[in-house]
């Protein structure tokens, strides 16, 4: 199938773990918000690493070493260019979004936050932009402020607008909602937080895979995201930050490689970015995820933003037609989630009975539980859909929902 100027099937090919059956059927893989799959590309270079490479990093000067850095390194030049970050010493390596955020909280939170001050976070937040900032504010008798949302799952900027003052230090959001799939509107976010004399940052995780992010024109202060949901392995991740910010920050955590001098009466600090990255760093995963950049790069973040765009609609036209389901999440701007309920069955059996159709969604209340008490449910079902999904694979969940209502009705 040809769509969007975009061939899904030859895409298809480069992913392996697509190729399987499960319980005797094709896999439809529908769970890409939690992690993404990842095409041979990120898995040779992976390979590469540990059959040719393998060395410690900025540490030795013999030939493996040598390689091992130039490898790692080179993803912080291709992580600039894909957020197009002014300076490749703007990328600090990270496990990922989680760790991106706290070590946000961790360092400029713990020197700019004083009492009394306020963060403002939204109400499609997932756990990994909500416990650091409440972990920040508890320990400053900080208030976490919360921007509210509509029906649709859309934020309410005129409410936003309120919420900022003097005392607003931070604006936290998320880029796309994990749960709901909205696409909040962050440029005008920052805008505002700017204007009230606030930093900002963005968490990326769900949007990073998805469109095409550029920190220079959104000008966002922070802006982080995972390595493993851009189609690159686990335990890696990126943090942007402006140099100015990350200049003036204490270190993150203590150890070798964050180091210039040390003696047992003081320490000096490298520069930035190392000054955040202590230790011996995930450098398979980190050349794993240079590789994932490039894959993500050359089919193009806006082919891949207008395929899934395609995809989303086909789904919630499709989705729409069986009895009893509610979409839950609405909203106008929308990446490609399907987050809904089913009248009378909980989201548990249905994935349970969609697995044994080889369907993968993820059920549950997907690291934001603020968003379900909001719709007043404990769950949602949720198909999170990437490029490599095809029209067909929705219609397979369409007749595994069908399945589903035959089995409890
Ligand atoms: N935050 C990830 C998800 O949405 C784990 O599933």
């Amino acid at each position: 199938m040809v769509a969007a100027g975009f061939d899904v099937e030859k895409i298809r090919e480069d992913f392996p773990v697509l190729k399987q059956t499960i319980h005797g059927k094709p896999l439809v893989y529908f769970d890409s918000a939690a992690t993404a799959q990842k095409p041979y590309a990120v898995i040779e270079a992976i390979r590469k690493f540990y059959e040719v490479d393998c060395a410690n990093i900025h540490r030795g000067v013999h030939e493996l070493s040598q390689r091992s850095t130039a490898a790692y390194e080179e993803t912080r030049v291709k992580a600039k260019r894909f957020l197009n970050a002014r300076s490749k010493n703007e990328i600090v390596f990270v496990r990922g979004a989680t760790e991106g955020i706290n070590l946000v909280t961790s360092t400029w939170g713990r020197q700019a936050v004083k009492e009394g001050d306020e963060i403002v976070i939204s109400a499609l937040e997932h756990h990994s932009n909500i416990v650091p900032w409440q972990m920040l504010c508890e320990e400053k008798s900080a208030k976490l402020r919360v921007i509210p949302m509509n029906d649709r799952g859309e934020l309410l900027l005129d409410e936003y607008e309120k919420l900022l003052s003097p005392r607003t230090r931070m604006v936290a959001v998320g880029h796309v909602s994990n749960a709901l799939g909205t696409i909040n509107p962050v440029h005008k976010i920052i805008e505002m937080a700017h204007e009230a004399g606030a930093l900002t940052l963005i968490d990326g995780a769900q949007a990073a895979p998805h469109m095409k992010v550029d920190v220079q024109e959104l000008d966002a202060d922070f802006y982080t995201f995972s390595g493993h949901k851009v189609f690159g392995p686990t335990g890696i991740g990126v943090l942007f930050g402006k140099l100015k910010l990350l200049n003036a920050m204490p270190p993150y955590q203590g150890g070798g490689d964050m180091i210039r001098t040390v003696t047992f009466e003081k320490t000096t600090y490298n520069e930035v970015p190392y000054k955040f990255e202590a230790g011996t760093p995930n450098i398979a995963s980190g050349i794993g995820l240079g590789a994932a950049l490039d894959y993500a790069t050359h089919i193009g973040l806006d082919k891949i933003a207008a395929y899934e765009h395609e995809l989303l609609v086909y789904g919630t036209k499709a989705l729409s037609k069986i009895p009893g389901l509610k979409m839950i999440g609405t909203a106008r701007e929308k990446a490609a989630v399907l987050s809904f309920v089913i009248e009378g069955i909980h989201p548990h059996d249905i994935g349970t009975v969609l697995d044994r159709m080889a369907i993968a969604v993820r059920t549950g209340h997907h690291c934001a539980q603020p968003v379900m008490d909001w719709f007043h449910i404990p769950a949602t079902t949720r198909a999170s859909l990437a490029f490599y999904n095809t029209k067909a694979e929705i219609d397979l969940l369409v007749e595994g929902l069908r399945k589903v209502k035959e089995v409890f009705d």
